[in-house]
């Protein structure tokens, strides 16, 4: 494989890394010369993960919704394996809500999770980054953070949430030399998918996911998202006047809610 512009001796920590998106992006890493610290809760998967790729991604099991956890883990890593320049955030799950039977349970648990979790891994890199004037940040939102689908209230809230926080926080750590991007992939093929009972157009592979994000990142691109057809169409959809949007989002209810 051709190296890119990633040196060897770099040092990067996926969340999620157990799984999907963040286990494809581990093994492109390593492929481009990191080694990769791997977190998620499943220990097994990680040290499995790790048995694939020799010495190149170590295991750091962690709940990210345990704040005081994660910032130890982010201090052991540094500690273990030097200063983290690429951070990918990609610990997260989906939940559906039905508006009839709301659930404000599933609401919580969206925003530990998707939100305060990902902030707790955010609060863990940054000081050492900035200190450094280096150093990337990737959050892994979605393209359903663009825009309210029936069924996507939760879930993309929780996303809408990450994009407005790396808009808002992007220009001053830009100045530091930190550089924040927000990764919205559209659908992916991943255990998190392979549960949808509902057509999913222009799916793509977790490693095509990885490929874009490790390109994206390494153009220290704010906005990383793909595949574009999907990005368009919901570009599209976010800016029609509500009557419109609604004759559109109608069709997509399901019959068995
Ligand atoms: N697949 C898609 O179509 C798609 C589209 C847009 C955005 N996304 C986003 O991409 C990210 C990755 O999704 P995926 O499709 O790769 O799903 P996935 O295969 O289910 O992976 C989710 C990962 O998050 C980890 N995780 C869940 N809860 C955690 C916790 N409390 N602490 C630490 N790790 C935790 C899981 O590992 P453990 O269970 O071992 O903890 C797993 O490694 C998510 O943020 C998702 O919202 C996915």
């Amino acid at each position: 494989m051709m190296m890119s512009s990633v040196s060897r001796s770099k040092i990067a920590w996926i969340t999620g890394a157990s799984s999907g998106i963040g286990r494809a992006l581990a093994l492109k890493l390593v492929g481009e010369g990191f080694r990769v610290a791997a977190s998620a809760r499943n220990a097994d998967a990680l040290a499995a993960l790790a048995s694939e790729a020799g010495d190149s991604i170590l295991a750091y099991p962690l709940d990210i919704t345990d704040r005081d956890a994660v910032k130890a883990t982010a201090a052991r890593i540094e500690a273990d394996l030097g200063p983290i320049q690429w951070a990918v955030f990609s610990a997260g799950n989906y939940l559906r809500e039905r508006p009839t039977a709301f659930d404000s349970e599933k609401l919580r648990q969206m925003v530990e999770l998707n939100i305060v979790g990902t902030g707790h891994c955010l609060e863990a890199v940054i000081p050492s980054m900035v200190a450094r004037g280096e150093g990337r940040i990737g959050l892994i939102a979605s393209v359903s953070g663009y825009t309210g689908l029936p069924g996507g209230g939760i879930y993309g809230g929780s996303k809408s949430m990450l994009i407005t926080l790396a808009e808002a926080m992007h220009p001053e750590l830009a100045e530091k030399g930190v550089t924040l991007s927000i990764i919205n992939p559209g659908f992916v093929k991943t255990p998190l998918t392979d549960k949808n009972d509902f057509p999913m157009p222009f799916l793509i592979t977790a490693e095509e996911a990885a490929d874009h994000i490790v390109h994206g990142m390494s153009k220290r691109r704010f906005e990383i998202a793909f595949p574009w057809q999907m990005v368009l169409i919901l570009k599209l959809l976010r800016r029609l006047p509500y009557g419109l949007y609604f004759a559109i989002t109608r069709k997509m209810l399901r019959k068995d809610r």
